[in-house]
């Protein structure tokens, strides 16, 4: 490693000065969950709501890693682990620099999700585990992928041929199949501001 590094980190700003800028703290909400749970859809509530109190976040879900930076990767166990320690690396940079910051990954297993809580710290992340069922988030099948991983034309399809554990420690869990989308954002809402 360089060792030019060091001398040149010590004369940036901290996060603390970023902190004290937008007079906010960094945090990191992980949202966990199957595919078609719901963890986008509430993120973005999430996101107006606090938006709207002044404070400024930053969501990270498939449409913003998947489709760049990493859409080298696939569904492999492997590539599913470097997807997750990607965007645990770029989170961090978001809130070390004072941002919320609302990541909205399957991250299927509790060895992807120590991994991006390794990466973040315990101090910054919190756990939301989207818990809406199977059989909820198959009969919405917003995307159509589980018509098609029925029919096997999705390989390794979270829920169907590739195994969601159940997270062990989440901060909160919301069943979106059985709460009003409302109710959704106001609880994560609430952890966040607690
Ligand atoms: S993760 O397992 O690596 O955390 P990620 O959240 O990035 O997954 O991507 C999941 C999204 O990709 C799903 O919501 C779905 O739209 C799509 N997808 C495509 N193929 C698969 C698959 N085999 N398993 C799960 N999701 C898939």
């Amino acid at each position: 490693m360089a060792d030019n590094i060091y001398p040149i980190y010590d004369m940036m700003m901290t996060r603390e000065d970023k902190e004290h800028l937008l007079r906010q703290r960094g945090m990191m909400v992980w949202f966990t969950g199957l595919s078609g749970s719901g963890k986008s859809t509430i993120a973005m509530g999430v996101e107006r709501e606090l938006h709207a109190r002044g404070i400024l976040c930053r969501i990270l879900d498939g449409d913003n890693i998947r489709a760049g930076i990493n859409s080298n990767l696939g569904f492999s166990q492997e590539d599913r682990r470097e997807n997750i320690r990607r965007i645990a690396e770029i989170g961090k940079l978001f809130v070390h620099t004072g941002i919320v910051t609302l990541a909205c990954f399957v991250s299927p297993t509790n060895e992807v999700r120590e991994l991006a809580r390794g990466i973040i710290g315990e101090e910054d992340f919190r756990e939301v585990y989207v818990s809406t069922s199977i059989e909820e988030c198959e009969r919405r099948d917003v995307k159509g992928l589980y018509a098609r991983a029925r029919r096997g034309e999705v390989k390794d399809f979270t829920g169907i041929s590739a195994p969601f554990e159940v997270p062990m420690h989440p901060t909160l869990v919301i069943d979106a199949g059985n709460l009003s989308l409302q109710e959704c954002v106001s609880r994560v809402t609430d952890m966040i501001l607690g």
